[in-house]
């Protein structure tokens, strides 16, 4: 028996390749499928289908993958991430996912930032939920058979290590607190580390961050979390920052500034070729500097025409409608860069193994596929691709789950809200959109200067410590790093960020990336 921490996209999708090859597992998460981040992905899937008549092929989607990420990724990870995407976007068709259509039945592909063809298959600005919808659905089927069986409000609380090796998971059932130790292999499947930054990023907060760091302090590798990507779009809501998603500059929105009623059109100006559409690292620090030059900054819809919102963005047009109360087909919508997603996290192989055997980890909370920016459109795929390849890789043996029972197992606590905010607001200030030493400097010592009041929130503090220390040490700008101590891009530091917490500290080193096999 397998054990799957996290019911998101990647869970899903482990679950279902291992489903599929009759193999049994457990679907652990704290909150049910509907409620994962998944499925609030809006704009799509790339796979180089070619149905748009351009000539695309997986080769171009490698190059462009390994290009937008700054050449920081495992090439052999993308080499199978591009190669596999066509025929993992006709399953997804083939299991209902109601894809955008053309005229004569192929997959409609859309424009994506970083991507000269286009590659992103789409339903509407609806994609992830409809992903999700169909995958829900066919996990269900196997759930029937006994294949899955599912744990939804249950909270990791730590990994098994016995003799160096992962041979289970220590959970919390939420309805009455008790514990159980659940034997056999692990694939981590926990998200992104949105819940270090509340009030700041488009993810949901209830992705927490607390399994990273727990694993992080149980000596699990983690890898190039200086990596945070900024997505240009954004506005905020209650508790959150809501995404505009660039699928609205994939089909003709234009940004532009505006100082004492003047419009500049900057990204078109400063990026001919691909203007608006330029790689998110790119677009953000634009914004962000005529931001800081006291401009004001909007994304301009209103030339998209009726027929485009209502057949592939009107979802989009009634979130903006709903929260802002601007109709974007008559009014640009005024938007700010915010934190999107994370490329950096467990540090695993092109197997998805992790640094501890018996630990697999795919989606969000693994490094591996986006190297320092992600394209979008790769985060869908990355989740799927991640979880399929965990499943045929994973193996175990023991898979007995123990009685219920009562501890005071450190690692149970949970961090108090204060001290996530105090937090986060240090990480915010450090790790912004343009970042340099004193500031990252700062940052950790008013980190360490926050008390923690038990395990959890010391483990927090130390993964927090590791991606401010990744940061300091990457002394070059390169994708979402951006230092403006060190503006250039170094060849030295093409290497990846290698965080181990190790003797009660964080420990930071460079690795090479692995020589790509297939040239
Ligand atoms: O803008 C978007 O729709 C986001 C897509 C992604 O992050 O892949």
């Amino acid at each position: 028996m397998i054990n799957i921490i996290g019911a998101g996209l990647a869970g899903l999708s482990a679950a279902l390749t291992l489903a599929e090859n009759g193999i049994k597992c457990r679907l652990i998460s704290a909150q049910q499928s509907e409620r994962a981040q998944s499925v609030l992905a809006e704009g799509g899937i790339n796979a180089a289908l070619n149905t748009m008549g351009e000539n695309d092929t997986p080769e171009l989607h490698f190059e462009e993958t390994m290009k937008g990420g700054c050449y920081l990724a495992d090439p052999n990870s993308v080499e199978a991430l591009t190669q596999s995407a066509p025929a993992v976007v006709k399953k997804l068709a083939f299991l209902g996912v109601p894809f955008n259509r053309n005229a004569n039945g192929s997959i409609m592909l859309r424009s994506f930032g970083g991507q000269k063809k286009k590659r992103t298959a789409f339903a509407q600005s609806s994609t992830g939920k409809m992903i999700m919808t169909a995958l829900i659905d066919e996990v269900r089927k196997y759930e029937a058979q006994g294949l899955v069986d599912r744990f939804p409000h249950h909270t990791f609380v730590r990994i098994i290590i016995e003799n160096g090796k992962c041979n289970g998971v220590c959970v919390r059932d939420d309805s009455d607190k008790k514990l159980y130790d659940i034997y056999g292999s692990v694939i981590m499947c926990s998200g992104g580390l949105n819940g270090f930054f509340p009030g700041t990023t488009t993810g949901t907060v209830t992705n927490s961050g607390n399994a990273a760091s727990v694993l992080f302090a149980q000596g699990v590798k983690f890898a190039n979390l200086e990596m945070i990507q900024y997505h240009p779009t954004t506005f905020a809501i209650p508790g959150k920052r809501c995404l505009v998603s660039e699928a609205a500059r994939g089909e003709g929105g234009r940004l532009f500034s505006e100082r004492g009623g003047k419009r500049c059109y900057f990204m078109e100006e400063r990026y001919p070729e691909l203007g608006n559409l330029m790689p998110r690292d790119v677009v953000s620090r634009e914004m962000f500097r005529e931001l800081q030059s006291s401009a004001d900054t909007f994304l301009d819809m209103t030339g998209i025409n009726a027929a485009v919102w209502r057949g592939k963005l009107s979802d989009l047009r009634s979130e903006i409608m709903h929260y802002l109360a601007i109709d974007p087909a008559k009014k640009p919508v005024p938007v700010q860069p915010a934190i999107h997603y994370f490329m950096g996290g467990i540090y695993v192989n092109e197997r998805q193994e992790s640094s501890i055997k018996g630990l697999y980890a795919a989606g969000e909370c693994a490094c591996q596929y986006h190297g320092a920016n992600r394209l979008g459109g790769n985060s869908l795929l990355g989740a799927i691709c991640g979880g399929i390849t965990a499943a045929r890789n994973v193996t175990s043996d023991n898979s007995d789950v123990t009685e219920a029972y009562n501890s005071s197992e450190p690692f149970a606590s949970v961090p108090s809200p204060m001290f996530v905010k105090e937090t986060g607001a240090v990480l915010t200030r450090g790790l912004g959109i343009i970042r340099n030493a004193s500031e990252l400097q700062k940052a950790l010592n008013e980190l360490n200067a926050v008390k923690c009041e038990n395990a959890v929130e010391l483990a927090r503090r130390e993964l927090a410590a590791a991606m401010l220390m990744s940061a300091l040490e990457r002394k070059e700008s390169r994708g979402a790093h951006y230092r403006e101590d060190f503006p250039e891009t170094k060849e030295k530091y093409r290497r990846t960020t290698v965080s181990v917490y190790e003797n009660d500290r964080v420990n930071i080193s460079f690795e090479d990336i692995p020589e790509r096999r297939n040239e």
